[in-house]
């Protein structure tokens, strides 16, 4: 075992240190004799040098493996160690390797490479697993052809699956049996799977539209089957949504998803056997939300997508990152798009994407982990699975789309496998083939100054104003773009940046649009490319001053500063013909008033931060049969504390806290009768089906309980508590029920105990209804300190274990990353409690760990006495000796 050096500082890997290989991998023969104490694994490979770089010495990637036999051509070969490298000198060109280690299984807690879960083995190679199960030359530009043989105990392993399709199985001697496996496809490392174990599955044969039979399998423990339907049908859904779209068909005979409860991530795509978490693949009504459904499809869709956007065309290096994550999430954002049959549900499912990016990966590009979308330098590649690689690249991608039209994103899509089938490339190549396949685009054209979205990190702000001229009848419109600085990126150079922009009367019409110098006006939203710090569009033949609508559907992931009046935000709120801008208003008013309650008179909370102008205008849109149910609950949801916090320079986190929840309470007793309405109008009678529209009628069902019970508490009333516990006894979907017990949890009421009580009791048995139940009593608002007490509660309780991330995350992270107002306390326990947390994580799981040392990246924002306490608390974790290079890079890049 090869611990890292305690006293070494872990050396940062830099993109431009970029080197092809000087060894390729042709062949990879494996054998796995299971066993989870000591697993034996035979390597056999061809190499050859590469001939386009100078002859050094073979070193093999390796990580915590036993080393038994290294053979060079069947020769006993002689080799030397370097940390945890394995180096081969005076090879010749083309050779036979064969390595012999072994590994322990069922002691891999940070469930990278193989590991056992629930007496299953699973493994988890990206980015850098694979180097745990042997020695590998384990980078993604290294690609070869995989045949695997599995021996194992039969009855204890009776399923044995790898990648590709099965060519072989039968038995052996003293209860073992094999499977032999054969990928036909070449591949990088990363994508290696393997899982042996007890399991069954749900079955489909599907023809595809060229004809070709293939079957689709979703692989979960028995008494779960009844959980693989949704999986199934969002794979089938996936399939025919790719050949469709994109004209990318799937290229195996045989797909297979398989479910573990104990992962670091939400799934992973390896070729032709994706792994999942539970998490991603369970759902029947009575144990899943609308939400959990909703989830499921995307990442299924996911992981589906990258069978092309990563599988078939891999990242050169893992800098290169985004160009399969930034490209895949832009792809399933589309596909779930895509399957709303409503253009309503399309614009919900679009502010439910952006408001993710905001809450996250705003406050990410402004904190101490801040990276460009392909970065610079690592530590720790697992520490760069973030939300700028993922969802600001998928933005990227988005913009491109725009750019170049949808039909002219597709044309490049196609040109971009056409080119790059089978190899390993860069975000450049992406980019250049999505150009070169639109060569008139505003996209070609500006492709040098477009790709400084891949490498300046920061959110750019852009600030717009208008300045209407009576007597010219024109309108003219400047916008200045600026990047605040990041870590090792003073200054920035102007972003293109697509502003998708609509005029609108003050009356609420949608105006026809003329730029001065065009003959005729266009009408409805058109696509201002900017370019420069500054410029101006000046709008010709404009009846009387117009309200703008700006960066319609989110356009570009900037944040725009605009002087609107409290009247044009109303405006926009009640008339906006685009959805986003429409929900963008009601929450630009809402800030608006928080913000000036936070900073307005340090005296006690502010008692009713919101004006009766925004509690009007709620109200009617709540009143209003044109909305859609899913995106009134959207607009009635207030900006969460994170967003509220990150508009402020200074946090003091209980303020922000108290004023949020004024602002809850007045909703609730404002609108009282309305929610009462709202309510009765929109409980679910009938069957259940998680599609957008019910879904969508019970998330406003819900928010309306919520807003009921909140009223109650602070009218002493008792009759909507006492309903609710009632919704949450017959509810018939788990939707519903959980609503129900949030609305009690949530407002705090004495029902809650019970229900939660029975709440357990129903779903004992059931893991993933049982993390809800952690999370959303950790999670729930903080009342006088009440929570961290009751999270230390939970850490006892027998169903709570620390080595299931799942569990873990449903307690800790539902802690210290998503309830600010609990974890922030005057008197820092909250602090320790996290400082204690990572600790403690890190010598079990370094990634999980790492994951929780980020819930403090924004302590530098925090107000006394906040500030110095959380830095302390950091401080603490950065000195613990023997800390994981993971939580090492995260703690320091937070001091620095
Ligand atoms: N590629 C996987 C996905 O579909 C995630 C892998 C995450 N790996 C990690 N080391 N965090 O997004
Ligand atoms: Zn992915």
């Amino acid at each position: 075992m090869h611990l890292r050096d305690a006293q070494a500082e872990p050396v940062a890997i830099r993109r431009e240190d970029y080197r092809a290989p000087a060894y390729w991998i042709d062949t990879v023969d494996l054998t796995f004799d299971l066993d989870p104490a000591k697993t034996r694994v035979l390597n056999r490979m061809r190499l050859r040098r590469n001939p386009e770089v100078a002859a050094e010495p073979l070193r093999l990637d390796g990580d915590e493996l036993n080393l038994a036999r290294v053979l060079v051509n069947g020769q006993g070969a002689s080799f030397r160690m370097e940390a945890d490298q394995l180096i081969i000198d005076n090879l010749p060109e083309s050779f036979e390797l064969e390595i012999f280690t072994t590994c322990a299984p069922a002691k891999n807690t940070k469930l990278m490479g193989l590991f056992v879960s629930e007496d299953t083995f699973f493994t988890q190679c990206e980015a850098e697993g694979f180097r745990r199960i042997t020695y590998f030359l384990d980078r993604p530009d290294v690609m070869a052809s995989y045949t695997v043989t599995i021996r194992a105990n039969r009855e204890a392993y009776p399923v044995l699956l790898s990648n590709g399709n099965l060519v072989e199985q039968g038995q052996l001697p003293e209860g073992r049996h094999f499977a032999k496996w054969v990928d036909p496809f070449r591949k990088p490392s990363y994508l290696f799977a393997l899982v042996a174990g007890k399991l069954v599955a749900r079955e489909q044969r599907i023809k595809a539209r060229n004809g070709k039979d293939h079957l689709l399998q979703v692989y979960v423990r028995a008494g779960d089957l009844d959980k693989t339907e949704h999986a199934m049908n969002s794979l089938i859904n996936s399939i025919a949504w790719d050949e469709a779209r994109f004209g990318l068909p799937l290229d195996l005979e045989r797909f297979m998803i398989v479910a573990t409860s104990d992962f670091n991530m939400g799934a992973m795509e390896n070729k032709g056997l994706n792994i999942f978490n539970t998490k991603y693949v369970l759902a029947n009504q009575a144990t899943a939300t609308d939400a959990d459904y909703s989830n499921i499809e995307s990442v299924v869709g996911h992981e589906y997508f990258h069978n092309w956007s990563g599988d078939r065309v891999t990242c050169r290096d893992w800098f290169q990152l985004s160009l399969k994550e930034g490209l895949t999430v832009f792809r399933d954002q589309e596909f779930s798009q895509d399957l709303c049959a409503e253009p309503s549900a399309r614009a919900v499912k679009r502010i439910e994407d952006v408001r993710v990016l905001r809450t996250a990966q705003f406050p990410e590009d402004a904190g101490p982990m801040a990276h460009p979308v392909r970065p610079d330098s690592y530590i720790e590649i697992s520490n760069f699975y973030t939300v700028t690689i993922y969802e600001k690249g998928a933005e990227v991608v988005r913009m491109m789309q725009t750019l170049v039209g949808r039909k002219g994103f597709e044309r490049g899509i196609t040109l971009y496998f056409e080119r790059h089938d089978g190899q390993a490339v860069t975000c450049d190549d992406f980019a250049q083939a999505i150009a070169d396949a639109n060569p008139e685009s505003e996209l070609a054209r500006l492709l040098p100054q477009f790709k400084r979205w891949y490498s300046q990190a920061g959110t750019p702000r852009l600030s717009a104003h208008g300045v209407y001229d009576p007597v010219q009848r024109s309108y003219t419109l400047s916008f200045v773009q600026s990047c605040p600085p990041t870590p090792g990126q003073p200054f920035k150079e102007p972003f293109v940046i697509p502003v998708n922009l609509g005029l609108l009367s003050a009356d609420g019409r949608e105006l026809p649009l003329q730029l001065a110098g065009e003959d005729a006006p266009g009408a409805g939203t058109r696509t201002l490319v900017l370019t420069h710090a500054g410029e101006q569009f000046t709008f010709v033949n404009v009846e009387a001053e117009p309200v703008p609508s700006i960066l319609r559907g989110f356009s570009a992931p900037v944040i725009l500063d605009h002087d609107y009046g409290e009247a044009q935000l109303l405006t926009l709120l009640a008339h906006d013909t685009d959805p986003f801008n429409r929900w963008e208003a009601g929450q630009r008013l809402a800030l608006r008033a928080a913000i000036q309650a936070i900073e307005g008179p340090a005296a006690g909370p502010a008692e009713a931060p919101l004006g009766e102008a925004y509690l009007d205008a709620m109200r009617s849109l709540l009143r209003d049969p044109q909305l859609d149910a899913a995106f009134k609950e959207l607009v009635l949801t207030l900006p969460s504390e994170t967003y509220i916090a990150e508009q402020l320079d200074v946090v003091d986190p209980q303020r922000v806290h108290a004023v949020r929840e004024a602002m809850r309470v007045q909703l609730a007793t404002g609108l009282f009768a309305d929610w009462e309405r709202v309510y009765e109008q929109h409980r679910e009678t009938g069957p259940y089906n998680p599609d957008p529209h019910s879904a969508g009628r019970r998330a406003l069902a819900g928010l309306a309980l919520v807003y009921l019970c909140l009223a109650a508490r602070s009218s002493g009333d008792a009759v909507w508590p006492g309903k609710t516990l009632q919704r949450f006894k017959d509810a018939g979907n788990m939707t519903d029920r959980f609503n129900a017990l949030n609305a009690l949890v949530s407002s705090g009421h004495a029902l809650a105990a019970q229900a939660l009580a029975s709440f357990h009791a129903m779903f004992r048995n059931e893991a993933l209804v049982i993390d809800k139940w952690f999370s959303l009593q950790a999670g729930a608002p903080d009342r006088g300190g009440d929570i961290l007490p009751l999270v230390k509660q939970l850490m006892k309780h027998p169903d709570f274990s620390l080595k299931n991330p799942n569990r873990a995350r449903s307690v800790i992270f539902s802690y210290c990353s998503a309830n600010p107002g609990a974890l922030h306390r005057p008197d820092a326990a909250g602090y320790v409690f996290w400082s204690e947390r990572v600790m403690e994580l890190d010598a079990i799981n370094p990634q999980v760990a790492a994951r929780l040392a980020r819930a403090l990246d924004r302590w530098s924002k925090l107000a006394e006495p906040y500030r110095s306490a959380a830095r302390e608390a950091i401080m603490r974790v950065a000195s613990k000796p023997d800390l994981s290079k993971d939580t090492h890079e995260v703690v320091t890049r937070a001091l620095a």
